[in-house]
């Protein structure tokens, strides 16, 4: 129900400007954002770097309402990705396809896809495809099959809550795709996903034993121990190597737990947010953590 509640909250742009506009909200967002700049986002995955982790650097923001933002993003993109051959060399970078304009145009977001592609390559930076929510996501996943061929290296999200997922995975045939397994994030219907927690847990660990098995280079984006535990014994199972998979966690999500599998030997790789449209990306992580929700109507009222 509060997690409903908050994934309703993310979605609404009253909410969003006064919350936005609350000092109350500075100490939590930093807690979850690396902060407005690219160099500020650089720095952090400097920090990270030190302690032998990856990072995949994130700039916020989401379905754009006019395809000039779309533009503008992805010119964005295509500084962070040379920032990252320059600066942060082994970082990749993650983008949500609505911000490249899917919901407005297909062709248009498919041309400025086929940009940051080109130039990622150039560079030798991968480009992760984040998945978001199930109305978006057909057209995702197709723009994504478009360029696997040209671009095997690309990473797709896949969300285990989706009631597709296992299909989605095995109808790819010929390039098999480099995937980031994760439960899933947005407010979804009955209909589309499955919604109680601990089903949508059993089912991260059914699709992490297949996924091991048929996809190459998996990455699981996941804090909880139940998931991460059952991949490594998984993993050893199959006698794979600590570095033929890697971990992915959120910034400022279970830092110890980060830090700890990367001294185990394991492959981490911390998703890093920056910019300033960081609302409805806050409101996902206060949705993952009902404990948030007093933060949240301190900062509406205080607002
Ligand atoms: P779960 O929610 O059960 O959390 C396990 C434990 O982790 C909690 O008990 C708590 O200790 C800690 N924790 C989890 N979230 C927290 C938070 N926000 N604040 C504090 N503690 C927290 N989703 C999606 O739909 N599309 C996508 O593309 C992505 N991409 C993505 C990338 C990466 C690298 C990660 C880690 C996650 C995503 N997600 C995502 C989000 C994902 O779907 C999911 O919502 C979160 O990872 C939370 O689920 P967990 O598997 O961590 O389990």
């Amino acid at each position: 129900m509060i997690r409903k509640l908050l994934l309703l909250a993310a979605e609404n742009k009253a909410l969003e400007e006064r919350v936005s506009r609350n000092p109350l909200t500075k100490g939590l967002v930093s807690r979850y954002v690396a902060g407005t700049t690219l160099d500020e986002a650089i720095t952090v995955a400097r920090k990270l770097n030190a302690k032998g982790i990856d990072v995949s650097l994130d700039l916020l923001g989401e379905t754009v309402s006019e395809l000039e933002e779309s533009a503008a993003a992805t010119d964005a993109y295509v500084d962070t990705i040379h920032a990252i051959a320059e600066k942060a060399p082994g970082a990749t970078v993650s983008v949500k396809l609505s911000q490249l304009g899917v919901a407005l145009d297909q062709s248009v977001c498919a041309g400025h896809l086929k940009r940051m592609l080109a130039v990622a390559d150039q560079c030798g930076v991968t480009v992760e495809v984040d998945m978001e929510h199930s109305s978006v996501g057909p057209q995702t996943l197709a723009t994504y099959r478009t360029f696997l061929p040209s671009f095997p290296h690309t990473r797709i999200a896949q969300q285990a809550a989706l009631r597709r997922c296992q299909e989605n995975l095995i109808s790819f045939t010929e390039v098999k795709p480099r995937i980031r397994l994760v439960k899933g994030a947005y407010r979804e219907n009955l209909d589309t996903a499955i919604c109680n927690a601990d089903e949508v847990t059993a089912q991260y660990l059914h699709l992490t034993d297949w996924v091991l098995r048929h996809l190459p280079d998996p990455a699981f984006g996941t804090h909880d121990s139940t998931c991460i535990d059952h991949v490594k014994a998984v993993a050893n199972q199959l006698g794979l190597d600590r570095r033929d998979f890697e971990f992915q966690m959120l910034y400022g999500v279970r830092r110890n737990l980060q830090e700890q599998l990367a001294a185990e030997g394991y492959r981490v790789r911390v998703y890093v947010p920056f910019g300033s449209q960081w609302y409805p990306y806050l409101m996902r992580r206060m949705a993952e953590r009902p404990a948030n929700l007093l933060f949240f109507l301190r900062s509406l009222i205080g607002g």
